[in-house]
């Protein structure tokens, strides 16, 4: 079972292989904002992956143009409600 570490709280929790990383926040009890429900429209989801990141799923078109008209994105941004986990270990930071 892939772990995820959340920054800054220091907290790891189990996820499952395919959980996006928003449903692995809000079941660790994690506030994230979402205001979307998770359709790469609101951009209000964006995480930065700290370590991880070749394990989730790719990015897709809806959520690098939402990337794209966030103000600071960085490489290693993703959309929390987009990014499914693979089967390896990530570590995500909240903004
Ligand atoms: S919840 Fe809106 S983009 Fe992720």
């Amino acid at each position: 079972m892939p772990m995820l570490t959340i920054q800054p709280s220091g907290k790891t929790v189990q996820a499952a292989e395919g959980m996006s990383i928003l449903e692995a926040l809000l079941a660790a009890g994690e506030p994230i904002a979402h205001k979307c429900e998770a359709k790469a429209e609101c951009g209000s989801c964006h995480i930065f992956v700290v370590e991880g990141r070749k394990t989730l799923s790719k990015t897709q078109r809806a959520e690098n143009e939402r990337l794209d008209a966030i103000v600071g994105v960085s490489s290693n941004s993703r959309l929390a409600c987009q990014a499914k986990i693979g089967t390896e270990n990530v570590t995500v930071e909240l903004l």
